[in-house]
């Protein structure tokens, strides 16, 4: 598998520059995860982290608020909107200038009255003509998306994107068809503009229906990735279509369209195509290069089409899956009904070592207790059993993305592991889970619950300074905190969470 080398590739020239740009470093704690991930286990089934602790979220700070640390920034977006305010600013201004303009015109007379009053129209229909709509949007912190409406061609293989329109200036830009900046087994796409279609390659397709460019690479096969990266953003950006648009892809993976055959079908009823392979030059009435994103599995409803929140996706991917729970278990109306606890065992690390003992405490609670040794592959079958649930818990990785199967008001328990990881831990599932109506309570285990402490000793600054280690770089620290770690649940600590998850399905 390439990506290996790839991502070791970008580690090292990131490292080099002192991983001084917050971007890179966020591109960089992505690659690392991709490396451990993919260097360990088969796709579907490994954790992930969009991880920000503290050293990077200093460097954060002073970087435009590039990526805030979601601690203490909990809806985080302001400065996205802020920016898209700026972006559309322009256009009222030229209205003002015409009502302005009009009021100073005389007339002499019926005729000329006319005349003037023609002409009057005419400049209306000029000043009121907006300005050419800006094409491409930068100003996401992960995301780079152009929408371009009337006559627009892409050339398959190239993937060259020109926008003929006699408003625009010509221009070009190169676009990252994929929700991180910086992506190295990624081609940009180059969408550029043209004034007349006099030099551009004619239409060798024609279609009707809006159309979509984004990447199958990056950290496609990852199932949290899957999701954060791919299946969320593809909502955003196609469901407004109801199925009345098109995907055209690079870096094709046939498997994975397989795979989440019953997510996608619901967002496109059109066959997608392959670009990379394509000699074709397809023409649409209207095309988006790039995927809208705001948040790692959040939605801002503010600015997503049809005001969509994270509830309408989870409502969306559950009917995909014609999941009938909707809500969790109310023990407030069936105070006799024994809620149901998924426990997501992991195969790889941050494995529980002690599950006998933790099925034991649970049953005591009145919990009947699903092992749920997940199969992500089979993603229909598995899923069923995920949205029976009333409350999940897990170590952190990425079977707790399952939480957007779960009904509302079930709870998610996401176990931290040591050292530092909480920030973490809370952006990937914390926020997003609590954003799709569910219960979210979080466990730090301590140093003893840690099997770290077989490898280290306990005044080791693995335990003592976690900072220092965290600043050794991404590719050190996961190698210890995320892949050397297990959990030995202390059932006595942990029991309080188990009570409080039965009083929230109590309310
Ligand atoms: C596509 O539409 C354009 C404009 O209507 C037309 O000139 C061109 O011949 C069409 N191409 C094909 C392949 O139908
Ligand atoms: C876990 O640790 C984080 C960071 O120190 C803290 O904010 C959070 O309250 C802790 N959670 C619990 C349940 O103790």
């Amino acid at each position: 598998m390439g990506y290996d080398k790839t991502a070791a590739r970008t580690m090292s020239r990131i490292e080099a520059r002192k991983l001084g740009v917050a971007l890179l470093v966020g591109c960089c704690l992505v690659i690392l995860t991709y490396f451990i991930s993919m260097s360990e286990t088969t796709v579907d089934q490994e954790p992930s982290e969009a991880y920000r602790v503290g050293a990077v979220e200093e460097v954060e700070e002073q970087t435009l608020s590039l990526q805030k640390p979601e601690r203490e920034k909990k809806t985080e977006d302001a400065h996205e909107t802020n920016a898209e305010e700026r972006v559309h600013d322009d256009s009222s201004s030229t209205i003002s200038h015409a009502t302005a303009k009009e009021e100073t015109i005389e007339t002499n007379g019926p005729n000329e009255e006319k005349i003037v009053a023609e002409r009057r129209d005419d400049e209306r229909i000029q000043m009121m003509k907006p300005p050419a709509e800006p094409i491409c949007d930068f100003s996401n912190w992960r995301t780079e998306f152009c929408e371009m409406k009337g006559d627009v061609r892409i050339h398959g293989k190239p993937s060259s994107v020109v926008f003929v329109s006699p408003h625009q200036q010509s221009n070009e830009w190169k676009i990252m068809p994929y929700v991180r900046k910086e992506m190295e087994n990624i081609e940009k796409v180059s969408v550029r503009t043209a004034s007349s279609p006099a030099a551009v390659p004619s239409c060798t397709i024609n279609q009707t229906v809006p159309a979509i460019v984004f990447s199958l690479g990056g950290f496609t096969g990852n199932y949290y990735h899957d999701f954060t990266d791919l299946l969320l953003p593809l909502f955003l950006t196609a469901r407004q279509f109801d199925g009345e648009v098109q995907f055209l892809v690079t870096n094709i993976q046939v498997w994975w369209f397989r795979k989440y055959h019953r997510i996608i079908k619901r967002l496109t009823r059109y066959e997608f195509v392959d670009l990379d392979s394509s000699n074709q030059v397809l023409c649409h009435p209207h095309l988006m290069v790039g995927l809208r994103f705001h948040n790692d599995l959040m939605i801002d409803p503010a600015r997503a089409p049809n005001g969509y929140s994270m509830t309408d996706f989870t409502k969306f991917v559950r009917s995909a899956y014609s999941l009938k729970r909707e809500y969790a278990a109310s023990l407030r109306e069936q105070p006799d009904r024994k809620p149901k606890l998924l426990l997501v065992a992991r195969k790889g690390s941050r494995r529980f070592t002690n599950v006998p003992e933790i099925v034991e405490m649970a049953e005591g609670l009145n919990y009947e207790v699903v092992h749920a040794d997940a199969s992500f592959g089979d993603v229909a079958g598995f899923v069923s059993v995920v949205n029976s649930g009333d409350v999940i818990m897990g170590v952190h990785g990425a079977g707790l993305t399952n939480f957007v199967f779960l009904p509302m008001n079930a709870v998610l328990v996401q176990i931290v592991p040591c050292c530092e990881l909480e920030a973490m831990a809370t952006h990937t599932f914390g926020f997003p889970s609590m954003a799709a109506r569910l219960h979210y309570l979080e466990y730090n285990i301590t140093v003893d619950e840690s099997t770290l402490l077989e490898l280290y000793p306990r005044e080791h600054p693995v335990f003592t300074d976690p900072q220092s280690i965290h600043k050794l770089g991404w590719m050190k620290m996961g190698k210890i905190y995320l892949r050397q770690q297990d959990v030995k649940l202390d059932v006595n600590r942990f029991r309080p969470v188990l009570q409080k998850a039965m009083d929230l399905l109590r309310q």
